[in-house]
């Protein structure tokens, strides 16, 4: 019989490797398996609609009238604020940081997290995700702070997600690789499915949202069109998904090779920086990105260089297969000079305005 891998036990075997590893993270990725536990099984529920109501179970159908997204936020607030393993918490759910008492002792890491992600898509279906990523701590006093929130994607601990589709996976990287796990429903455990998970050397997919198109720079707009193969260059189009779910989508180019684009808008697009938040959405798939073989980009440099100035922060964002991202940033550095004041500025102009 072959040897089943939980979670539990390859994560064990992984902090194995590091002699002073204490196993703070190793029960902070546990207490986030378990997070995504529940939440995977309220989701199944959801789809049981009104028949959940009609059957009377009044408990039951007062949970699902709650918003899935908060729903997601509290249970992962109320596996994290007293294990003591934790200084900060920050969400796309809260405006502040998420405070965490010092009575449950000062923990050495913060947490950053999108509780649902792609959350329009619950009520058709169609896959959604959580996305998580760890700090260590940088300050020292008796609570965390935004400091310890505020770093580069190049510092993070860990960072994962997990997606909400036909299955439930969890895929995370401490930094040596990426590895993904499948619940088994039956067993109720996370079971290693995809070992050393990489970006195929040969993508098949773009993904992005077509509909804002006309808000796109020209250089984006050449950019997508070389992806579509049209610049005769005699290179294979690549196919377009978009879910509207960036964990859907990620995954999917990950394992099948690919690049998500969510640029800034120009030209009267209300997004100048983009969609996606910086601390708790880009930096997670930036570092996953980098750690199986691709990469990130805003556009002009490596994701995981910005430092964050705010917590809900929004960047451009192209990530996937490494040739594809750097092939994006040429694209904007040729081609996208007379947008310099409007466009390229925008990591300063974010800093200045602070919006969210
Ligand atoms: P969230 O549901 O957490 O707000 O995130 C939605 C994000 C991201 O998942 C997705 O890639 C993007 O929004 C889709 O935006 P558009 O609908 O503008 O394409
Ligand atoms: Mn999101
Ligand atoms: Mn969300």
């Amino acid at each position: 019989m072959t040897q089943l891998m939980t979670i539990e036990r390859f994560i064990l075997q992984q902090q194995a490797r590091f002699p002073d590893a204490t196993g703070t993270l190793t029960n902070l990725l546990y207490d986030i398996a378990l997070a995504a536990k529940l939440i995977a099984s309220e989701i199944r529920r959801f789809g049981l609609g009104d028949i959940v109501g009609a059957a009377g179970t009044e408990n039951v159908h007062g949970e699902r009238q709650q918003k899935l997204d908060v729903f997601a936020d509290e249970v992962i607030v109320r596996m994290n604020d007293h294990t003591g393993r934790l200084a900060a918490m920050a969400s796309e759910e809260h405006e502040e940081i998420i405070e965490v008492a010092p009575r449950y002792g000062s923990g050495k890491y913060v947490l950053l997290y999108d509780p649902l992600d792609g959350s329009s898509n619950i009520d058709v279906n169609v896959s959604v995700g959580t996305i998580f990523s760890v700090h260590r701590r940088i300050t020292s006093g008796p609570v965390g702070t935004l400091q310890d929130l505020l770093q580069p994607g190049r510092s993070l601990a860990v960072a994962g997600y997990v997606i909400y589709g036909s299955s439930t996976m969890l895929v995370y990287s401490t930094g040596t690789g990426v590895h993904g796990f499948t619940l088994d429903l039956s067993l109720g455990e996370f079971l290693l499915s995809h070992p050393n998970m990489r970006f195929p050397e040969k993508p098949l997919y773009y993904s992005a949202n077509h509909g804002h198109e006309k808000h796109w720079t020209p250089g984006v707009r050449r950019y997508v069109k070389e992806l579509q193969g049209l610049h005769g260059t005699g290179k294979p189009p690549l196919s377009h998904r978009y879910t509207g779910s960036l964990v859907a989508d990620f995954h999917r180019n990950l394992l099948r090779g690919g690049v998500f684009v969510y640029p800034g808008e120009v030209g009267g697009g209300d997004k100048p920086n983009g969609k996606l938040r910086l601390t708790y959405e880009g930096q997670a798939v930036a570092f996953i990105a980098e750690q199986a073989g691709g990469r990130a980009s805003d556009g002009i440099g490596d994701l995981l260089d910005i430092q964050p100035h705010t917590l809900h922060q929004r960047t451009p964002c192209f990530v996937g297969n490494k040739e594809l991202v750097d092939q994006a940033e040429e694209f904007v550095a040729q081609y996208d000079h007379e947008w310099r004041g409007q466009y390229l500025p925008y990591r300063q102009r974010e800093a200045q305005l602070g919006t969210r």
